[in-house]
């Protein structure tokens, strides 16, 4: 009877002193449940940089109603570096009151009220990249200040990080939004410096792999003390990557050049078409006020869109290696399979690819097969829409220079 109640009081106060516990212990995971696609929407840091004002963000959220991009699936009107103002004697930070008079809880009630949703930019140091505030020793704060105006996204960069740990600092953001109990997607935008795919899962919904994305397709551009990177050079920047990425969290190659006026149709098609086989975000870099009929084009490509977009969210892998010539395989739901065959040459190339002697099993991921022995596909190319037979003939094409070609593969009976 003795032995009862000691072993009684013993599980009792363990009980008790969990609880204690549980009150003071911190939540460090990211809120749950989003991004279960990558995230899609419009950043706007490539074209405007420092340049943002409250007309410009209204000005966007109208344009991607107004051009189909919303329908199209891009959700996020996300204001990258320095919409900042001031922190006031509280700590409170405020917007640029002259950029953003009207506050940002209007602005963000503006784009909710077109469907869209809103994201803003921090950093985990004490000055963002651009000099302006940053949120280190403010999370707590900054994120239920965010919480408040109805951000839905958070994009928070590393420039001022000095002796911080990214996962640590990462970690203290994610537990402060989750405080803030608002569904905030957070964006690790560390640049791949501290393996974000080794510790990001649970902490982000999406990490930035790489430094940042230049607006050329296959350059290196030295700034001095960092470079920036091609469409082609962050392509194989991704090389051993596919493994860390699924449904809620994602591989982030950069906020796309598509409509910045230095890629080709064919340059702009191939970036698109690797971004969504990569499943990576697809935040659109350019001015969407204003862009020509191939860029739109581009952007709003539904059947393109469905690959990146595709439930069983698995990044694509690169089956094939010839130097210029790449092939890329992406599992689909329903047993279908997306193709690519990028050209990073400038020649044109023909190829004929049997896909008999073509099949493996995709052991790294997904572990599904492809085997066109066993299963006939019909071929749909996706960037023309033209139904191009079905595997159980080899396939000869050619490839412009520097383009691609798409391929969405079916059963078949
Ligand atoms: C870093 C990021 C960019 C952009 C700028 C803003 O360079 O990687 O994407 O946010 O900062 O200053």
């Amino acid at each position: 009877m003795k032995k009862l109640a000691i072993c009684a009081f013993l599980v009792i106060s363990s009980l008790l002193s969990a609880q204690e516990k549980n009150k003071y212990a911190q939540d460090y995971t990211k809120y749950p449940n989003l991004a279960l696609t990558p995230p899609m929407g419009w950043n706007s840091w490539n074209k405007f940089a420092c340049n943002v004002d409250e007309n410009l963000i209204k000005e966007i959220a109208d344009a991607m109603v107004s051009t189909g991009m919303r329908d199209a699936g891009y959700t996020y009107i996300n204001i990258d570096d320095c919409w900042h103002g001031d922190r006031d004697a509280n700590g409170f930070i405020h917007p640029d009151p002259k950029r953003f008079p009207s506050g940002m809880k209007a602005l963000a009630d503006y784009i909710h009220s077109k469907g869209l949703k809103i994201g803003i930019y921090s950093d985990a140091g004490a000055l963002t990249c651009g000099g302006r505030p940053g949120s280190r020793g403010f999370e707590n704060q900054d994120a239920k200040t965010y919480a408040d105006w109805g951000i839905d996204y958070l994009k928070y960069d590393w420039c001022s990080s000095e002796s911080l740990s990214a996962e640590g600092a990462y970690k203290t953001m994610a537990a402060a939004l989750k405080r803030a109990g608002r569904p905030i997607v957070l964006s690790i935008c560390e640049w791949g410096d501290n393996k974000p795919w080794d510790w990001g899962k649970n902490i982000g919904h999406l990490w930035r792999t790489t430094g940042d994305i230049y607006n050329c397709f296959d350059c290196i551009e030295d700034h001095g003390t960092w470079k920036s990177f091609g469409v082609l050079q962050i392509l194989d920047k991704q090389e051993g990557l596919r493994k860390f990425a699924g449904p809620g969290h994602w591989n982030d190659p950069d906020m796309m050049e598509i409509g910045n006026g230095n890629l080709t149709a064919g340059e702009e098609r191939a970036h698109f078409s690797m971004w969504t086989m990569l499943a990576a975000p697809l935040i659109a870099g350019n001015d969407i006020r204003n862009m020509n009929a191939e860029t739109l084009q581009v952007l709003t490509n539904k059947k393109v869109i469905a690959v990146n977009q595709d439930k069983l969210g698995v990044q694509g892998l690169k089956y094939k290696d010839d130097g210029d010539f790449e092939i890329w395989f992406k599992p689909l739901e329903n047993g279908d399979w997306a193709v690519a065959f990028l050209n990073r040459n400038a020649t044109p190339k023909t190829y004929n690819f049997d896909w008999k002697n073509n099949q493996f099993t995709d052991d790294e991921v997904s572990k599904l097969t492809f085997n066109s022995s066993n299963q006939n596909y019909s071929i749909e190319n996706l960037w023309t829409d033209k139904k191009m037979g079905n595997t159980n003939k080899s396939f000869k094409f050619t490839v412009p220079g520097k383009d691609i070609l798409m391929l969405r593969l079916s059963p078949a009976n």
